[in-house]
């Protein structure tokens, strides 16, 4: 069985991040979200994966390469414009063939990898789809499913008035019969081919298409707060590690990793948390689901629930709480009510506050 990735797209909802990063590319507790997609494929023993790549290709590649240190091997499939996510599965469709696979969106995570679902398939292989769902307070986000009688029957991509609260998660089985259905809809109003539209499509000509609830938890990262969520679940599962310098005025509390040549000095760190490789922190404290990126430097300061990527700065502020700040940014004291800081910053930003 072959895998499919896709790591194209524009990230819109997550800007300025995706201004001069791919959004799958963004961390998840230091490791790109993209990197988990393709280890939940090897563990399930898909090793020939196509990733569909975008305006972003070069930074896809540099951060996976062949795919190698996986154990897998990865072909690229240039997207030239981002024309949705049945346009992708026409994109790859000399690399898929006709046998079954699997399609993960490169900006999805589930706790459980793809085990389930490929079980699933192994277990029943007649549908002509495999499709995960999750019950969500915001279905108007994202593909719908109508269930009726433990059949699935209708699906709508973003609906005003969504019919069901079972949204459709990133996470598709696919028999070779997709390749017909993508073929044969016609672009959606947002000027997308959508999976949904291809689905429905198999479903109006009289194929199955089977259906479970994802277990455990779902994450769509592509905007802010579902980024952190992820972040703070991921956190929550890493082993402690102390590879790095902790003096004694330190205290390290919970689940903590410290990366090798990271410096703690005279500050707190309460897990989970991760503190990356040359990051300095120093009078500070580090409060729960923070993750730092390598070569940081925090110092005075206090930060809890927020991602900072590689070599930002922070320095005199008083208490930084769900932000998410891209690389190289500075951040320099504040004293604003409320006492909280909260930010979505571009790469390269620097702010100071009053
Ligand atoms: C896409 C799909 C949508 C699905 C969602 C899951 O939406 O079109 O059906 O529910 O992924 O993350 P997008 O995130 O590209 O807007």
């Amino acid at each position: 069985m072959k895998g499919l990735i896709l790591a194209g797209g524009r990230g819109t909802r997550l800007r300025p991040i995706t201004h001069t990063s791919s959004k799958q590319l963004v961390p998840i507790a230091n490791k790109p979200i993209l990197h988990y997609a393709i280890e939940h494929m090897t563990q399930v023993g898909i090793t020939d994966i196509g990733m569909v790549i975008g305006e972003t290709g070069e930074e896809v590649r540099a951060s996976v390469g062949d795919g190698s240190r996986w154990g897998a091997s990865i072909t690229y499939l240039p997207q030239p414009d981002p024309l949705g996510l049945a346009h992708c599965v026409q994109i790859a469709g000399p690399f898929l063939g006709d046998e079954p696979f699997v399609m993960y969106l490169g900006d999805n995570m589930l706790q459980h990898g793809l085990g389930p679902l490929v079980e699933r398939f192994r277990a029943d292989p007649s549908p002509a789809a495999r499709i995960l769902l999750c019950p969500v307070a915001d279905p108007h986000r994202f593909g719908v499913a109508e269930v009726a009688d433990g059949r699935v029957v209708r699906l709508v991509e973003k609906p005003t008035e969504p019919v069901s609260d079972l949204a459709m998660v990133g996470a598709y089985l696919f028999t070779g019969a997709i390749h017909e259905a993508v073929r044969a809809i016609r672009p959606s109003a947002r000027g997308e081919l959508e999976i949904v539209d291809a689905i429905q499509w198999l479903l109006d000509g009289g194929h199955a298409v089977g259906h479970d609830l994802v277990d455990g938890w779902w994450l769509d990262t592509g905007k802010k707060d579902s980024l952190l969520e992820a972040n703070r679940r991921v956190l929550e599962d890493l082993p402690v590690r102390i590879d790095g310098t902790v003096d004694d005025r330190s205290d390290l509390d919970g689940r903590v990793v410290v990366e090798a040549g990271a410096v703690v000095r005279g500050s707190t760190v309460r897990g989970p948390a991760i503190i990356g490789r040359g990051a300095v922190i120093v009078d500070s404290y580090v409060g729960p689901f923070s993750s730092i990126g390598d070569e940081v430097t925090i110092t005075g300061s206090e930060i809890e629930n927020s991602v900072l990527l590689e070599r930002v700065r922070i320095d005199g502020v008083p208490r930084l709480i769900d932000s998410l700040v891209g690389r190289d940014s500075e951040i320099t004291r504040s004293n604003r009510p409320p006492r909280a800081t909260r930010l979505l910053l571009g790469d390269h930003c620097a702010v100071d506050l009053q």
